[in-house]
C-alpha cells in the first residue's frame, strides 16, 4: 500500500512538474521556433527559498541543452543565461532577437550553475501601468512578460482590470452605477485613482467597454504570468470609495484624504473608509473573493495595497497609524488567510517630514510578524529608506531601482551603485532585504541600467561593469565582427553618462524643450526631474554618436540591427536635447541685451525652432519614438466608435502634456516623440519667441503669468485635437535614420 501511494505521489509530481513547465516550452516555441525542441527543462524541486539552475549539454545528444532548476522561474533564468552567454542573443523592449541563435546550438562544456541571491525579483511601479502600458495589447504584454520571465523576475505587479472587480464590489455594497462612475478615472489615469490621489474623470466618464476589455486582458496576463513561473502581485480593496459611500453608510468612518498636486477637491481629497470600520473588512472580503472567483484562488496570496502614497494620513498619532495597518491587515487575512501585504515605500521618501522613523515604526508595527509584509524600497539607487528605518523594522523589503519619472527619456544611470548597492544592502548587519527589482515610472530607453540590476540578482559579487557592457553590446549588435569603435562608444557612455554619482541628478534627465517655455526655471533643475546635465556633452554623447556612426560605416550590416538603430537615434536625440540648452541660454542673452530688437530676438530663436524640426524628423525615422503609436494604441480599444476613439485619444494626449484638466502637473510625463515635438513643443517655442520679440516692438514688460497661461491654452487646444489632421501629423515612420543623423552631426555637433 505504501509503495503504491509513493508511486502515485511520484507520478503526480512528474505530471505536475511537466505541466508546470508547459509555459516555458511554449515560450521557447514562441521565441525560438527553430530550436524549441532542442531544450529540455527539468524541475528538481528543492526547499531553498533561493532559486538555482544548472545548464548542461544533454547527454548523448549533441546540440541539445538541458536546464535543471528549482522552480519554473529558475528554469527561465537558466534558459536566458544559455541564450545570452552561449547563444549570443537576447530579447529587448524593442523586440525579441532570440530566433537568431546559431543553427547548431553551441555546447556548454562544463555544466554551469546559477544561483540567485534573493528570493524575490520584482517588476513594475503602480504608475508604469499608465505611463507605459496604459494602452498595451496582449501582444505587447507577451513581449514584456517573456522579457521578465527570462531575466528571472518572479514577482510582477498585476493591476490591469482592477476596476472590474472594484465595481462589482461597490455594486454589492449598494452603490449605484452613477455613484461609481463619478469615482473612476480615465484610462490614462487609473494608477492615481488606485492610489487614492485622484477621483473622477475629465474629458468624459470611464466607459464600461474599457473596464470589460481590461478585465479580459488581465485574465490573459495572469494566465501567462503563472505559466512563466511568476507570482502576480494582485490588487486588493484599499479603502478609497466614492463620495456617495458616506450617504449610503452614514455611520461608517469615512474621512477625506489630502489634496493631491493642486487638483480641485472635486477630483481629489478622495474619501477613505478607515480600516477599523467593520465595513472595510466586508468590502475586502467581497473584493478578494470576487477576484479569486475570477482568476483562481491559488494564483497568488500577495496583494499590493497603498493608502498613503503622496496622500497623508488623517492623523499622525502613533496609535492611529498602528490601528490603520492592524485593521487593514486583519481584513486581508480575513479574506485570504495566507495574505501577504506588499506596499510601495515611496511615501517614506516623498513625505519624509510626516513619516518620521517613529511613525514608520508604528505604522509597520501594526502588522504582526515580519513575513506578512513586503516593502518596496522604491528609489534605492538614490534615496534609500531602508537604512534609516533599520531595514523597515524587520519587515521584508526589496531593493528597487526607480530611475525613470513620468516616462521621461534622458540618458542617465549609475552602474556602480546598481552593482555594488544591492550587495551592500543585502550584507548589511540585520538586513531583511529579500529581493531586487525595477520600479520605473515609465519603461523608456536606458535598457542597460535595468538589465544590469536584474542580472546582479544572480551574482554574489558585484558584476564587472567593463566586461558586462562589452558582452551586452556584443549581443545587442549581433553582426559577424562588431567594429571595435562600437565598443569604444559604449565604453565612453558606460563610464560617464551611465556612471553618474551626483545624488542631485539621479534620474532620467528631462529635456528643457519639453517644458513650457519661460525665462526662468527651466535649466539646472535637480531632484527627480533634473534638467541639469551631469556630464560634458561633447566628450561623451557626441563622441559616442560619432563612434557609432563610424561603426556603421565600417560595417553597414549594423544599419539593419533594430537595437543599433534605436541607440543611434536615442544618442542623437540626447545630443540635440543638450545642445538645445545652449541655444536657449543664447536666446536669454539676446533678449536681455540692452540693444535687443524684435529682429535680434527672432534671429536668436531661429536655431531653437530649426533644431526642434530636425529632432522631430530624426525621431520620425524610428518606430519606437512616435507619438502616433501612443495615439494609435489608445484608439485601438475603441471598437470602431469614433466618439470612444476621440475620448481615448484625449486621455492619451492629456497624460503626456497637461496631465489634468488645467495643467495640474503640466509636462510631468513629457516625451521626446516625433509628432509631439513638431505639433506641440515647437509651437509653444514659436509662440514664446514671438512673444519675446513682440515686447520689444511695443515696449511691454515680460509677464510670466501671461506666458504661462498662453502655454496652457495651447495645451488645451492641442489636447482636443485628432491626430492626422494637421500638417506633418503622420502615422508611422518616414525618412532615413542615417541621413538624418548625418544632418544632425553636420548642423548641431
Ligand atoms: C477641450 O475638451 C475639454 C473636454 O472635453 C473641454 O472641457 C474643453 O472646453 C475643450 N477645450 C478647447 C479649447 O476646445
Ligand atoms: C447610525 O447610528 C445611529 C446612532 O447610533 C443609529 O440611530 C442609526 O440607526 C445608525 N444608522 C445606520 C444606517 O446604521
Ligand atoms: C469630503 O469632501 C466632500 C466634498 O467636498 C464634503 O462634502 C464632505 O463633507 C467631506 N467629508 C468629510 C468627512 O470631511
Ligand atoms: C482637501 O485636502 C486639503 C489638505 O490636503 C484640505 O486642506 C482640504 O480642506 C481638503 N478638502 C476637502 C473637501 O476635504
Ligand atoms: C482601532 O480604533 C478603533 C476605533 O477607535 C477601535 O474600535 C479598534 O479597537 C482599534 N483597533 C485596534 C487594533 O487598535
Ligand atoms: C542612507 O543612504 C543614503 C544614500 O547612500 C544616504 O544619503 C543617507 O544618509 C543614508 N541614511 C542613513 C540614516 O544612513
Ligand atoms: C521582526 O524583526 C525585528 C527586527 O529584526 C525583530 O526584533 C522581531 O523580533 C521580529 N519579529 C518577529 C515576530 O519575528
Ligand atoms: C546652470 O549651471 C551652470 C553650471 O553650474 C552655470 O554655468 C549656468 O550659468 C547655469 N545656468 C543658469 C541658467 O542658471
Ligand atoms: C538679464 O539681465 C539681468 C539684469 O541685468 C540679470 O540679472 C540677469 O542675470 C540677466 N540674465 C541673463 C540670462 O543674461
Ligand atoms: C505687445 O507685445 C506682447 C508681447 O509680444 C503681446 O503679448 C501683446 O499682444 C502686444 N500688444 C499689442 C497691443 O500689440
Ligand atoms: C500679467 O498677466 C496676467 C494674466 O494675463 C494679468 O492678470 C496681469 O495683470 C498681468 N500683469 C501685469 C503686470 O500686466
Amino acid at each position: 500500500m505504501l509503495l503504491v501511494s509513493l508511486l502515485f505521489v511520484a507520478v503526480l509530481f512528474v505530471n505536475a512538474a511537466a505541466i508546470a513547465l508547459d509555459g516555458l516550452y511554449a515560450l521557447a516555441q514562441r521565441r525560438l521556433p527553430q530550436h524549441a525542441d532542442h531544450f529540455t527543462f527539468t524541475l528538481t524541486g528543492g526547499n531553498s527559498e533561493l532559486d538555482s539552475f544548472v545548464i548542461s549539454d544533454t547527454k548523448g545528444k549533441p546540440g541539445r541543452i538541458t536546464v535543471e532548476c528549482t522552480t519554473v522561474s529558475a528554469c527561465a533564468r537558466g534558459l536566458y543565461t544559455y541564450l545570452t552567454q552561449y547563444g549570443g542573443v537576447d530579447i529587448w523592449w524593442t523586440g525579441s532577437r532570440l530566433d537568431n541563435l546559431p543553427v547548431r546550438l553551441p555546447s556548454v562544456g562544463t555544466a554551469m550553475t546559477g544561483n540567485t541571491i534573493v528570493p524575490y525579483r520584482y517588476h513594475f511601479n503602480t504608475v508604469t501601468f499608465d505611463y507605459t502600458a496604459a494602452f498595451w495589447s496582449f501582444e505587447d504584454w507577451s513581449l514584456e512578460l517573456d522579457w521578465l520571465a527570462l531575466r528571472g523576475v518572479n514577482l510582477p505587479l498585476a493591476w490591469v482590470g482592477y476596476e472590474y472587480i472594484l465595481i462589482e464590489t461597490f455594486r454589492e455594497a449598494g452603490l449605484t452605477d452613477a455613484d461609481i462612475a463619478s469615482f473612476l478615472s480615465g484610462p490614462a489615469f487609473q494608477a492615481w485613482n488606485r492610489f487614492g490621489n485622484i477621483q473622477g474623470s475629465w474629458g468624459g466618464e470611464l466607459p464600461m467597454a474599457w473596464v470589460n476589455d481590461q478585465f479580459a486582458l488581465q485574465k490573459q496576463i495572469l494566465k501567462r504570468m503563472s505559466e512563466l513561473g511568476m507570482t502576480p502581485v494582485l490588487p486588493s480593496f484599499t479603502g478609497f470609495v466614492p463620495r456617495a459611500m458616506s450617504l449610503l453608510y452614514p455611520n461608517a468612518s469615512i474621512v477625506n484624504g489630502s489634496q493631491w498636486s493642486g487638483f480641485p477637491s472635486s477630483l481629489t481629497n478622495v474619501s477613505f473608509l478607515e480600516p477599523f470600520d467593520p465595513l472595510f473588512t466586508t468590502l475586502q472580503k467581497s473584493f478578494i473573493s470576487k477576484q479569486q472567483a475570477a482568476y483562481g484562488a491559488d494564483l497568488s496570496h500577495i496583494y499590493t495595497l497603498d493608502q498613503y502614497n503622496e496622500n497623508d494620513p488623517f492623523s499622525g498619532d502613533l496609535s492611529y497609524l498602528a490601528n490603520i495597518t492592524a485593521g487593514t491587515f486583519a481584513s486581508m487575512r480575513a479574506a485570504d488567510p495566507e495574505a501577504t501585504w506588499l506596499m510601495q515605500g515611496w511615501l517614506f521618501f516623498s513625505s519624509s517630514a510626516f513619516w518620521t522613523n517613529e511613525r514608520i515604526e508604528a505604522y509597520l508595527g501594526g502588522v504582526p510578524g515580519n513575513d506578512s509584509m513586503i516593502i518596496l524600497d522604491l528609489f534605492s539607487e538614490a534615496a534609500p529608506q531602508w537604512n534609516r528605518t533599520s531595514s523597515y523594522f524587520g519587515k521584508q523589503w526589496v531593493w528597487c531601482q526607480l530611475h525613470d519619472f513620468g516616462g521621461n527619456m534622458g540618458l542617465e544611470g549609475n552602474l556602480d551603485e546598481l552593482t555594488a548597492g544591492p550587495l551592500a544592502a543585502l550584507n548589511y548587519p540585520g538586513s531583511t532585504m529579500k529581493g531586487m527589482g525595477l520600479t520605473m515610472e515609465g519603461q523608456e530607453g536606458n535598457e542597460i541600467v535595468y538589465d544590469i540590476l536584474l542580472d546582479q540578482a544572480w551574482s554574489p559579487m558585484p558584476l564587472d561593469i567593463t566586461a558586462y557592457v562589452e558582452s551586452w553590446v556584443s549581443r545587442r549588435y549581433p553582426v559577424q565582427r562588431l567594429p571595435p569603435v562600437a565598443h569604444e562608444a559604449w565604453q565612453i557612455l558606460s563610464t560617464t553618462v551611465y556612471n553618474n554619482h551626483d545624488p542631485n541628478t539621479q534620474a532620467t534627465i528631462k529635456s528643457i524643450f519639453e517644458l513650457a517655455p519661460a525665462l526662468t526655471g527651466l535649466t539646472n533643475r535637480t531632484g527627480h526631474h533634473p534638467t541639469a546635465v551631469p556630464y560634458d556633452t561633447s566628450t561623451t554623447v557626441l563622441a559616442a554618436l560619432k563612434l557609432l556612426v563610424q561603426a556603421k560605416n565600417e560595417d553597414p550590416a549594423l544599419a539593419g540591427i533594430p537595437e543599433f538603430a534605436y541607440d543611434v537615434v536615442d544618442v542623437a536625440r540626447q545630443l540635440l536635447s543638450n545642445r538645445f540648452i545652449d541655444y536657449y541660454d543664447a536666446l536669454l542673452v539676446a533678449y536681455n541685451a540692452s540693444d535687443a530688437t524684435a529682429q535680434s530676438i527672432t534671429a536668436a530663436g531661429q536655431p531653437l525652432l530649426a533644431m526642434l524640426s530636425d529632432l522631430d524628423a530624426l525621431l520620425y525615422t524610428n518606430e519606437h519614438f512616435l507619438l502616433s503609436t501612443w495615439i494609435a494604441d489608445a484608439r485601438s480599444w475603441a471598437h470602431g466608435s469614433s466618439s470612444y476613439a476621440a475620448y481615448l485619444e484625449f486621455n492619451a494626449r492629456n497624460q503626456i502634456t497637461l496631465w489634468g484638466p488645467d495643467g495640474e502637473i503640466n509636462d510631468y510625463a513629457s516625451k521626446a516623440w516625433a509628432g509631439l515635438i513638431g505639433s506641440y513643443y515647437k509651437s509653444r517655442w514659436e509662440t514664446f519667441i514671438n512673444y519675446l520679440a513682440g515686447t520689444k516692438v511695443n515696449g511691454t514688460v515680460y509677464n510670466a503669468t501671461a506666458v504661462s497661461q498662453t502655454m496652457l491654452a495651447i495645451g488645451e487646444q492641442w489636447g482636443n485635437r485628432t491626430w492626422g489632421q494637421g500638417p506633418n501629423e503622420r502615422w508611422g515612420t518616414y525618412g532615413d535614420t542615417w541621413q538624418m543623423v548625418e544632418q544632425v552631426l553636420q548642423k548641431w555637433a
